[in-house]
């Protein structure tokens, strides 16, 4: 049995550009989805796959993420003097142990590749998992859960794909698949954001990953790649025929809620899952002339 996986890194030091001016001063990541902020439903998968040393590198104007794991110690004192019990326990559940949570900055951000690399120290000598918040997965079991039972089998790397549209490859980082078994795939390679015409693949890499620290040799002398960034895509290329490398096509529904329409998209689907509100839901978007 490969070494167990029990810390995660979540990137969250990305401008949000897309959703501004909501995320002027609100971190992207604390956009709620229904009534829970995007970091807390990654936070909650993590939790589910038995991974709960969390690693948050992040950057300026992010503090309210760093609150948001803590205790708040006026508003749990009035929910118990209101006896809103419900909520009291609700928000507790927000709060790690203690020790088991460590921020970081990004002082620049230089792209993905470099976020990762930010956290290296705080990752040493054990495989460890990265989150994109803002990729949004309803799966059961959770998506990092099915990549973790992958991962006990090969051990190496393992990294959660989907299919896109063939002509959206030049959106995400595509894998070259090789053999095949079952939902498990050998990776030969990876391509950030390739053309259509020249995509190995239409199956994208959706901001699930489980990788070696051995991926932290090639951050340390990567130069910026495609956009002028350092892209994560061209390090864990180069662990390909080094070590093992696997995508899970795994079993699930993802949205893309750093995109205002896949965030959308997003609030309706889960919230008409909610037995408290899919009845009212239904008929919201029926006035709206929406079927459901
Ligand atoms: P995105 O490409 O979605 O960028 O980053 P963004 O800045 O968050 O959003 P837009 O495009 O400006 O609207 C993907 C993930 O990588 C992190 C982001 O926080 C997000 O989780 N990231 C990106 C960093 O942590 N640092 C970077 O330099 C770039």
């Amino acid at each position: 049995m490969p070494k167990p996986v029990r810390k995660i890194v979540f990137p969250v030091a990305g401008l949000g550009t897309r959703f501004l001016p909501a995320t002027k001063v609100v971190p992207k990541e604390m956009l709620p989805v229904v009534d829970k902020p995007l970091i807390q439903y990654a936070v909650e998968e993590a939790l589910e796959a038995g991974i709960d040393q969390f690693i948050f590198v992040t950057g300026r104007g992010k503090h309210a993420i760093e609150d948001h794991f803590d205790h708040a110690y006026e508003l749990e004192q009035t929910l118990a003097e209101k006896n809103k019990h419900d909520f009291l326990e609700e928000i507790g559940r927000t709060v790690p142990k203690a020790g088991n949570i460590a921020f970081t900055r990004q002082q620049k951000p230089k792209g993905l590749g470099h976020a990762i690399w930010c956290a290296r120290n705080f990752i040493g000598d054990e495989p460890f998992a990265i989150s994109l918040p803002d990729m949004l997965v309803d799966a059961n079991p959770s998506c990092l859960k099915q990549m973790v039972e992958v991962y006990n089998e090969t051990g190496g790397n393992v990294i959660a794909v989907e299919q896109c549209a063939p002509e959206d490859t030049n959106k995400y980082g595509v894998i070259a698949p090789g053999a095949v078994d079952g939902r498990t795939l050998e990776v030969t390679g990876l391509v950030e954001k390739p053309d259509p015409s020249e995509a190995p693949s239409n199956l994208f890499v959706l901001g699930r990953y489980i990788l070696t620290p051995k991926v932290f040799e090639y951050l340390d002398k990567q130069k910026p790649g495609a956009g002028g960034e350092i892209q994560l895509t061209d390090s864990m290329a180069s662990l390909i025929g080094e070590q093992p490398f696997h995508a899970l096509a795994y079993e699930g529904v993802s949205y893309d809620c750093g995109d205002k329409v896949g965030f959308l998209k997003a609030n309706v689907a889960l919230s008409l899952k909610r037995e408290d509100m899919a009845g009212r839901v239904r008929e919201a978007l029926a006035e709206l002339g929406l079927k459901s």
